[in-house]
């Protein structure tokens, strides 16, 4: 018989249909005479449940129906005598497909801890949470895609392995196939990166902008998702050092369009997944609900429904880092010395602490902050005349703080390569970058919005290694 998905089965099938499910099971509970075992296949957050007349199957195979046991079962769908759902199925047939030792199986059918189930990533796919965040995960990078398309964008594939740092700051993790006690070098005795397999130094992309922006001096829009690394050592609860970024790059636009762009951006994805994730929301928020019980009614956030809609109704605060410097510096946290770090000389960057002020207690809804000191910024951002700042923006989101970083970019050859020395960037390796400044410059603008965050905001989940499959942060590469 041809397989159903539960997903299906839940919605489609009606009673008196005969099915074969295969799947994993989650629980299996009962009586004397009958077991209701508790199968799901990952289609769907709801599992589908079986019943077995003991009389009619030997105990050999019911004793081999244990959590994490895999099994394919011929049924007939009938309506559920129970109260959670509409349908179960009557098997009547059941082989054991693979067994799942109970005794050894790390997943029991209970709560389990967080970072319990991070210590078994390979297998946290299984809890209902993972399943949950995985389900929203694919449809996010769907929407991503469709969004950009929509929107007349075409997908740049930038290089995972690059020779320059977009970002200048020098975190990064270097490609090399020397021996890592041997390398070649040079008669001074340095290494000589020269006979390294790329005949360069190399390092994995912290970000795809430079080449994305060489795209967009052409196709007018583009955007690159990719895989991005970063070797800097902060083991928060936002940091990875391998995560998934989004950059888009708009020719023709000011920092206006692109901050439009991205309010756009990100609203279309928490409609979309409001459109299409509403079980696994609704379980991640009842989850939420339970995990914050012990809280006081001031410290619980907000439901996470409610909390994607409230995004969705409103539009960002914008202002500029200026303004944001003279809230914070006249703040109650920061007047009573509340913050870790003090509000003190303008040009100093911002800490978590600060964008969440501002974000969540100050405005009470997404800001975006513009027009930085040059000073904490990076190289390619369009200079103002003040001589002081750049037309940079950062987008900040509640609970997360930076979701977005983006700027108009400096398309005058002479300013940048003036801010290149400055910050003394090697002109030479740039040179196909400031190609683009050189033939037929125009103003452009883009921005990069760090998947994972956003994915922490559209599960409401607190921990950023919550929310990729197999997280990479310093000292853990495990799986
Ligand atoms: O602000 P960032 O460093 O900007 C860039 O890389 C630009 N080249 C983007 C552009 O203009 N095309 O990073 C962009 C976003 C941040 O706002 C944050 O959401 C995310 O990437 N991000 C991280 N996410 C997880 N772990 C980290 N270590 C991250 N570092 C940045
Ligand atoms: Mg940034």
């Amino acid at each position: 018989m041809k397989r159903t998905e539960i997903k299906t089965l839940l919605q489609d099938v009606e009673v008196g249909t005969k099915v074969n499910v295969k799947a994993w099971v989650r629980t299996k509970r009962g009586s004397k005479n009958v077991a209701f075992v508790a199968l799901n296949d990952g289609s769907t957050i709801h599992n589908v449940q079986v019943v077995v007349d003991r009389d009619k199957f030997d105990d050999s195979i019911l004793s081999k129906i244990t959590t994490g046991a895999s099994v394919s079962i011929d049924g007939e769908v009938v309506a559920s005598q129970g109260s959670g759902q509409k349908i179960e199925v009557i098997a009547n047939d059941i082989i054991v497909l693979g067994e799942s030792d109970p005794e050894k199986y790390p997943l029991q059918p209970k709560k389990h801890s967080l970072e319990f189930l991070r210590e078994i990533a390979h297998l946290r796919f299984r809890s209902n949470t993972f399943g949950a965040i995985t389900r929203i995960r694919h449809s996010m990078i769907f929407a991503v895609h469709k969004f950009f398309t929509e929107e007349g964008f075409y997908n740049i594939h930038t290089p995972i392995i690059t020779g320059s740092d977009a970002e200048g700051a020098g975190e990064m993790f270097r490609v090399s196939t020397f021996e890592p006690g041997n390398p070649p070098r040079t008669e001074d005795g340095k290494i000589d990166w020269k006979q390294d397999f790329f005949a360069r130094e190399t390092n994995l992309s912290v970000s795809g902008q430079l080449e994305v922006e060489t795209a967009c001096m052409a196709m007018g829009k583009v955007y690159t998702f990719g895989p991005t690394f970063r070797a800097e050592n902060s083991n928060t609860t936002r940091h990875l050092s391998e995560f998934w970024m989004i950059e888009p790059e708009v020719a023709f636009a000011d920092l206006e369009e692109d901050m439009d762009l991205a309010e756009r951006f990100i609203k279309y994805l928490l409609q979309y997944a409001l459109d299409h994730n509403q079980d696994d929301l609704e379980f991640l928020s009842k989850r939420l609900q339970e995990a914050e019980k012990g809280k006081k009614e001031s410290e619980r956030s907000m439901e996470l429904i409610e909390k994607l809609k409230f995004v969705l109704d409103d539009s960002f605060e914008r202002i500029t880092y200026t303004e944001a410097f003279n809230i914070l510096r006249n703040s109650k946290p920061n007047k009573k010395k509340k913050f870790q770090y003090l509000i003190e000389n303008w040009g100093a960057d911002l800490q978590s602490e600060h964008e969440r002020y501002l974000v969540e207690k100050h405005f009470k809804k997404p800001v975006i902050l513009t027009d930085y000191p040059a000073d904490i910024k990076a190289f390619y951002m369009k200079q103002n005349e003040d001589g002081k700042t750049v037309r940079a923006m950062d987008v900040l989101f509640p609970q997360i703080g930076e979701i977005i970083g983006g700027s108009q970019r400096e398309e005058d050859l002479e300013k940048l390569t003036q801010r290149m020395k400055a910050m003394d960037i090697p002109e030479n390796e740039m040179w196909w970058y400031l190609d683009t400044r050189r033939f037929g410059t125009a103003v452009h603008s883009g921005f990069g919005l760090g998947f994972e965050r956003l994915m922490l905001f559209v599960t409401g989940m607190g921990n950023i290694r919550d929310v990729i499959p197999f997280p990479r942060t310093p000292q853990n590469a495990e799986f």
